[in-house]
């Protein structure tokens, strides 16, 4: 039986959750995330934590951290999910909770940007009704929220 998942803003106390969440990646998901090849160092977990220019909302089932969506103030946003938990509706359940709370803040655009090969990340947006601009070396999926 699956254990029940929450979706919640974070807290500063899951600092040290969301760094077990991105040391959990491969390389491959790292360069989805970021476009570019490291990995996270604590530092930068600390960072994400302590800036105010966001929102973000996480995943969390008995206790431990299993996805996290980031959405910044100019609607930028991104989306990343524990590898054994994917392919059951989570990615598609953050980034609808990011779409509400968009919303709420009153944003008028949320966009992101993916690799033309990110088949999951492109069926969420599709799924979710964001235009898709095809450029040669990325793909930038846009939702108006007027
Ligand atoms: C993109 C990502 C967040 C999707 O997470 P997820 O929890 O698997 O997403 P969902 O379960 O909601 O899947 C979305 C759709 O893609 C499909 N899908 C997911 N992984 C798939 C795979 N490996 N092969 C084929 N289809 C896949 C799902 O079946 C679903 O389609 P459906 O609604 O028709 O069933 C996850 O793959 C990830 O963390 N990737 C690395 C980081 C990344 O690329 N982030 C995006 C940057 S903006």
């Amino acid at each position: 039986m699956s254990l029940p998942i929450t979706i919640r803003e974070s807290r500063k106390s899951d600092i040290e959750g969301v760094y077990r969440l991105y040391q959990s990646l491969s390389p491959e998901d790292l360069y989805m995330r970021f476009f570019t090849f490291h990995r996270v160092s604590h530092e930068e977990i600390e960072q994400l934590f302590s800036r105010q220019d966001h929102v973000t909302l996480l995943a969390e089932s008995d206790g431990k951290i299993i996805g996290e969506a980031t959405l910044y103030d100019d609607g930028e946003f991104s989306v990343v999910v524990d590898p054994h938990e994917r392919r059951t509706g989570l990615g598609t359940s953050l980034v609808s909770g990011l779409i509400r709370k968009a919303r709420e803040l009153g944003l008028k655009t949320i966009f992101f940007y993916t690799l033309p090969e990110n088949y999951p990340m492109i069926k969420i947006g599709k799924k979710l009704g964001f235009s898709l601009e095809y450029e040669e070396d990325q793909v930038k999926g846009t939702l108006n929220l007027n």
